[in-house]
């Protein structure tokens, strides 16, 4: 990495995620700034920003909807700017759960069982039992996700989620263990086993401070038998692969109680502060979070320079 070239840091954003995608944002920023690179912060709320005169590169934290999803990406694209992790039609196939669904199975991707309902004709319910869980496709940080244990409660989970788009996810429930798994340059990373302290992952368990949950313990390198470890480790990279995703991703599993893994999804702007979850799967590996930074750059700059 050519340490001169001006990297703009873009963060914020205007969807649902824009607090936790400053904290990242500024924490990419200092460590960027304590590996010697000249970086900018740049707040970006949609479509119209200015990027720093000599910018050479766009370090993209902004979670979720217009920075995740391969809109921002298309505007950088159209003005030749290098930036990185994943480009636009990654972006888009793994931030839309039902069209990631669809390239899982044709990969053979071990995923949950699953039921796309569409609502726009009313509301209805899936023809799967339950349990399910109930997901709106497009968004993150477990908002609008429903567990669904028991039929009464589903045409709440469905109302709910029709909130957020006609083309409901329904899924076959899995118990068992939370994990995800950084791939990074097309290698897994050591496997983040996530434990929330009551109920499942949700809004409140994920960012604690922001909502006042239990919050979660994460235990990483996840304590796995050698057979299973390698078991998950290739379906996120196998995930990965499928989508397309440049760069790197964070790949969320469950893992049921026969150790089978199941991919959920692909997370193409995961969270980036030095406690967020792929910095700490990269320090389990010997990667401290400056030079995981610097990585990412890297090898965003060779693709697309
Ligand atoms: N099929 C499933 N079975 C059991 N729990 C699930 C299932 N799908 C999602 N969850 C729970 O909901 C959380 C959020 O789901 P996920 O698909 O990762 O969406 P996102 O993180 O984008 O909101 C997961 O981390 C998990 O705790
Ligand atoms: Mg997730």
């Amino acid at each position: 990495m050519n340490l001169e070239l001006p990297i703009a840091v873009l963060m914020g954003g205007p969807g649902s995620e824009r607090q936790v995608s400053i904290a990242s944002g500024n924490a990419v920023v200092k460590a960027l700034r304590d590996k010697g690179c000249i970086v900018e912060p740049v707040d970006v709320s949609g479509p119209d920003f200015t990027l720093p005169a000599g910018t050479a590169l766009c370090f993209n934290v902004i979670h979720g909807t217009f920075g995740e999803d391969g809109t921002l990406q298309k505007i950088l694209e159209a003005q030749g700017m290098p930036y990185t992790g994943a480009g636009v039609e990654s972006s888009r196939v793994a931030f839309d759960k039902n069209l990631a669904k669809e390239k899982f199975i044709a990969a053979g991707v071990p995923t949950p069982l699953a039921e796309i309902v569409d609502v726009s004709e009313g509301l209805c319910l899936p023809e799967m039992p339950v349990p399910f869980v109930v997901k709106p496709p497009r968004e993150g940080s477990s908002v609008g996700v429903h567990i669904v244990l028991r039929l009464e409660d589903a045409m709440a989970a469905m109302e709910d989620a029709a909130r957020y788009g006609n083309d409901i996810l329904v899924e076959q429930y899995i118990a068992g263990k939370e994990l995800t798994v950084g791939v990074l340059d097309g290698e897994a990373l050591p496997i983040v086993h996530i434990a929330p302290r009551s109920g499942f992952y949700d809004m409140s368990n994920k960012y604690p401070w922001m909502n006042g949950g239990d919050g979660s313990d994460y235990y990483c390198p996840a304590d796995l038998d050698e057979e299973t470890t390698r078991a998950v480790q290739e379906a996120a990279v196998a995930a990965h692969k499928a989508l397309g995703v440049e760069v790197y991703s964070r790949v969320d599993i469950l893992l049921d109680a026969d150790n089978r893994p199941f991919v959920l999804e692909a997370n193409t702007i995961p969270g980036m502060t030095e406690t967020s979850l792929l910095p700490k799967a990269a320090a389990a590996k010997g990667i401290p979070f400056g030079d995981l930074c610097l990585r990412i750059a890297d090898i965003s700059v060779k693709l697309r320079s």
